[in-house]
């Protein structure tokens, strides 16, 4: 990962911060408490993130609001991975500042990676802040609101080696009642040389397996029928049971999950090329609750590159790694992280980009122009030397091709029929479903009697654009 959501969109995308979210509650819990508003930018793991700090947050007697002028505590869970995302948070931060000038005494915290990347020098650059918590001190939450009430600032950007939340049964925003997802590990202990994230999130480590089954659980007793296993890099899974010092991997992990119930469906993300073995596709194979898609990021399609982005795999072990797949799951869909234009790149090393995308025949990917991040591997060894214009050029000839190919992709599923698990009305009319196949293929049809979100119906695909695919019901 870092990972982004592949699941949030069928579309390709070229940015992650468009997935900022506000999120949604039920403002009748509000009664007499006193209310957090909280924004989340980034990955789903940030997502996940605040869903347990509004557990903690409502353990300490604060009820959720989304709207922020009733606020009296404004959070915002930051992202670091791009320049841009840290900008989008600056822009929102002196947006926030006008709602307490109108009520000085509305507390405002940042969290997450910006939060630790940043740590004491947020307060000095944005005076507008009064806490600064970094992703691995959610449970100091409460302590550190005492310290804001007595006038002085609260920070805690300790990382921890150990930290997992497990205990913590997140508190669902923003939900659709049928789809959740499920942190089964946090941080990374790859160097891809871009990226910020082994910096802001600290070491791996890996969930309490049994703590995630009764998460699993609970979400299906509670009427959802799809979870997504989140990890930056989900593949090196590894629990120890202290007992009795047995091994968890991830394939056993994704076994574990799939016995939950055959109706809960089972998604993971993000898989790492170098990691991901036969044996968690020969387990995707057994169980049919456990969807086919996998999202694979190459980075970039060319050898010398991925060297350089320290991503330990070359062109021919990612080949290598699609092929097992397409051999074990023939119905897979695979999706991608693509990064245009990183330091040296050659016109020549972009086109073999460009050319594993048809190779690979990626269902969709989120693709971005490559931006330095202070601190990382690149920016301290590697020369940022591809001008501007060209990574935007480079960018747009990804995005283009990766258009074709999911178009292609896409209308190669007309005249199929998928089973579709219903997360809810359509975003253009509530006459219609939408819900994803197995693929995690988004599809619209009309609604017909009697169903309602978290059945499942076969559609049959009659027509399909890059993004989306359209049917109607054939059985249910
Ligand atoms: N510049 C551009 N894209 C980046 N990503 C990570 N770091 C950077 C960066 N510095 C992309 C990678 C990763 C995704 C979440 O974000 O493609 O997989
Ligand atoms: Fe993903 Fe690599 Fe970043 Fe880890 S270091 S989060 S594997 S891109």
């Amino acid at each position: 990962m870092y990972d982004n959501n592949p699941t949030l969109t069928g579309k390709n995308k070229t940015v992650d911060e468009s997935r900022q979210g506000e999120v949604f509650y039920d403002e009748a819990l509000a009664d007499g408490k006193k209310r957090f508003y909280i924004e989340s930018y980034g990955c789903q793991m940030n997502f996940s993130d605040s869903e347990i700090v509004a557990s903690i947050l409502s353990d300490s007697g604060f009820a959720p609001t989304r709207n922020v002028e009733a606020a009296d505590l404004i959070l915002i869970n930051t992202c670091s991975i791009r320049e841009k995302a840290e900008e989008t948070v600056r822009k929102r931060l002196r947006e926030f500042d006008k709602v307490k000038q109108q009520k000085p005494e509305t507390m405002v915290g940042v969290l997450g990676c910006m939060a630790e990347r940043l740590k004491t020098r947020f307060l000095e650059e944005e005076k507008l802040v009064d806490m600064v918590v970094g992703p691995d001190a959610y449970r100091d939450l409460p302590k550190l609101l005492e310290v804001v009430g007595e006038g002085e600032k609260g920070v805690n950007v300790f990382l921890s080696k150990e930290e997992t939340y497990a205990d913590i049964s997140p508190l669902r925003l923003d939900s659709n009642g049928v789809t959740a997802f499920i942190s089964i590990m946090r941080g990374c202990d790859n160097m891809c040389s871009f990226c910020v994230v082994p910096f802001t999130r600290g070491r791996e480590r890996s969930r309490d397996c049994f703590s995630i089954v009764a998460e699993a659980t609970e979400l299906f007793e509670r009427g959802y029928r799809e979870v997504t296993l989140l990890g930056q890099n989900v593949d090196s899974y590894k629990w120890e049971n202290p007992e009795t010092g047995q091994v968890v991997t991830f394939a056993q992990l994704l076994e574990m999950v799939a016995h939950v119930h055959p109706d809960l469906r089972v998604r993971f993300s993000t898989s790492h090329p170098k990691d991901i073995t036969d044996e968690v596709l020969y387990t995707m194979a057994r169980y049919d609750n456990i969807c086919n898609y996998i999202h694979l990021p190459v980075q970039s399609g060319n050898s010398r590159v991925l060297k350089l982005m320290n991503r330990t795999y070359d062109r021919e072990w990612y080949m290598d790694r699609v092929k097992a797949i397409y051999r074990i799951l023939p119905d897979c869909a695979i999706s991608s992280d693509i990064i245009a234009g990183f330091c040296t790149e050659t016109e020549e090393e972009h086109r073999d980009t460009l050319s594993m995308i048809e190779w690979a025949n990626y269902s969709m990917s989120y693709m971005f122009f490559y931006s330095e991040r202070p601190g990382t591997l690149a920016a301290r060894k590697l020369k940022d030397d591809v001008p501007e214009e060209v990574k935007k050029r480079r960018l747009q000839e990804i995005v283009r091709l990766q258009n074709q190919v999911s178009f292609k992709h896409n209308q190669a599923d007309i005249g199929k029929t998928f089973k579709v698990l219903i997360e809810g009305n359509s975003k253009r009319s509530d006459q219609d479903f939408k819900g994803r196949n197995s693929q995690n293929k988004m599809i619209v049809f009309p609604k017909k009697h009697g169903l309602k979100p978290g059945d499942y119906v076969l559609v049959k695909v009659e027509s399909a654009t890059s993004a989306t695919l359209r049917g109607h019901i054939v059985e249910n």
